[in-house]
């Protein structure tokens, strides 16, 4: 999760939580006088946090979950101090949660959270601005009425946001006020898991953790090349969206975090987009008969590298050679199994550019019924007039013969 600790996207690491590669879970056995755990938990935690860069720009780190993590604070509590978990992620980024309880049933009371925002590690260009400590009512759904004596599970993941804070929880086991050292036998589900009809972890259900998928904003259009030598074989402007189904929302590339590169040859070419923030796009064109097309488009997301999403066998931005192919109109192409990416406002020519310029667009044919419209509005006027001057030539014939009857 190396660049999940550095900037990220909270939809990305998201993905990536959920994703193959997951991260471990953290374990702690906190340990009573008697050398008996009375509190017990282990915890998928994964922290993005909203940083102020050197630049006063802001930027998303996230703090993925250690598989280690020291709990030297921790207490199993009294009868007047409430037991605590307390956990240290490294680095001076400590999290903690308390308990309060009843006579059957137990819940958290409040999750700390603080960090350390000198850790360059986490924040490479954050503005050091000391530790800064969270404070929130620990997650309603997650850690509300767990029956005493049961071991409480709850794989379905679950997200809290405190201002620039959003901490997400997945896999958790926990149990408070562990009598004799006992961890219960019996489980009780959190409510989220019974009413999952699908198996849950690692897939995240699309409802989650906000009910509709928020859909981004469109993504601004960045111009692309590719050079073979000082001449460039290839270019094209396209803004782009990756719609992933485990994302929270689709993820738009930010031109100004992605570079291109790739190759041309006399049939093929191919451009490499490669965004800092969330991984590479690749696409590659095949020259046959005259014609150009996308022939194949492979993500592969940033830490995710070993699992791409690919099809080669698309066929679409068909134009002829020697000129460019353009579309004002969104497209999908679909990639893999619930994997798209949606462009918006693509010219492309990969190949025969000259002098760096792009040729004679070819358009789309879904951009027709866009030029439809004005066409039929001209043509009806053009109609219009051409009736307007024959009434205009017989109105004047009539009275010009009225005239010579006189
Ligand atoms: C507590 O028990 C564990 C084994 O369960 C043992 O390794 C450890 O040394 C014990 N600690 C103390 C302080 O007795
Ligand atoms: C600020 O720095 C970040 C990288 O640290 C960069 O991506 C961004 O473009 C910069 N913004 C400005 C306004 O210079
Ligand atoms: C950081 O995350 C927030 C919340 O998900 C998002 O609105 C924002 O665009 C992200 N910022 C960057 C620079 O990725
Ligand atoms: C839990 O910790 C918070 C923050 O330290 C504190 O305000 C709250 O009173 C504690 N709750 C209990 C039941 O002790
Ligand atoms: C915060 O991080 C810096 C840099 O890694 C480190 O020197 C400092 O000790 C950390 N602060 C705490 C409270 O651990
Ligand atoms: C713990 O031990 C006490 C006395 O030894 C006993 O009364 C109680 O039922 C035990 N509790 C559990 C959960 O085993
Ligand atoms: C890219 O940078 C330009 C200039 O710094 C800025 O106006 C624009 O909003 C940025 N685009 C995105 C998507 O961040
Ligand atoms: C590519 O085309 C050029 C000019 O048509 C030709 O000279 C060259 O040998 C071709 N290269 C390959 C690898 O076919
Ligand atoms: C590629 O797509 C075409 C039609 O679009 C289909 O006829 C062909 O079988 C496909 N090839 C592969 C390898 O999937
Ligand atoms: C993203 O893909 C899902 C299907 O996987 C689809 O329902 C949704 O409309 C798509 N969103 C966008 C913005 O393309």
């Amino acid at each position: 999760m190396a660049a999940c600790v550095r900037t990220f996207l909270l939809p990305i690491c998201l993905l990536l939580l959920f994703g193959v590669l997951q991260s471990k879970a953290w374990e702690v056995a906190v340990k009573d006088k008697a050398n008996k755990t009375c509190l017990y938990a282990s915890i998928m935690l994964n922290i993005t946090i909203q940083y102020e860069t050197n630049n006063g720009s802001f930027n998303n780190a996230t703090l993925a979950s250690p598989s280690e993590v020291k709990h030297n604070g921790s207490r199993c509590g009294t009868a007047t101090l409430a037991p605590l978990l307390f956990v240290d992620l490294g680095r001076g980024h400590t999290w903690s949660l308390n308990f309060t309880r009843s006579n059957s049933s137990y819940e958290g009371n409040v999750i700390t959270f603080t960090y350390n925002t000198t850790d360059a590690e986490l924040f490479p260009d954050g503005k050091p601005n000391g530790t800064v400590i969270t404070e929130t009512p620990a997650v309603p759904q997650l850690f509300t009425s767990i029956p005493l004596k049961t071991k409480y599970k709850c794989n379905h993941p679950d997200l809290i946001q405190v201002d620039n804070v959003v901490q997400i929880y997945w896999n958790v086991i926990l149990q408070a006020y562990i009598e004799n050292g006992t961890i219960g036998e019996n489980v009780t589900e959190c409510d989220a898991d019974l009413s999952t009809t699908a198996p849950p972890a690692p897939t995240i259900p699309a409802s989650t953790p906000a009910p509709t998928k928020p859909t981004p904003s469109k993504p601004s259009a960045g111009t692309y090349s590719v050079k073979t030598g000082n001449e460039t074989c290839l270019l094209a402007t396209m803004g782009l969206q990756l719609n992933v189904s485990q994302m929270r929302s689709p993820v738009n590339i930010n031109p100004n975090t992605t570079s291109s590169s790739g190759h041309c040859d006399n049939h093929t070419a191919t451009m490499v987009l490669n965004d800092s923030n969330t991984g590479a796009i690749e696409f590659g064109f095949v020259l046959a008969n005259g014609h150009f097309h996308l022939e194949n488009v492979t993500i592969t997301l940033i830490d995710q590298p070993f699992e791409s999403f690919a099809n080669n066998n698309l066929s679409y931005w068909d134009a002829t050679l020697g000129s460019s192919y353009m579309c004002l109109k969104q497209q999908t192409i679909g990639v893999g199994t619930n994997v798209s990416v949606n462009v918006f406002d693509v010219r492309v020519q990969p190949f025969q550019v000259k002098n760096g310029i792009f040729s004679t667009a070819q358009e789309c044919s879904l951009d027709d019924d866009g030029i439809l419209i004005p066409i039929i509005v001209g043509a009806s006027l053009a109609g219009l007039i051409v009736i307007i001057v024959i009434a205009y030539i017989i109105g004047r014939r009539k009275s010009y013969a009225g005239y010579h009857t006189l």
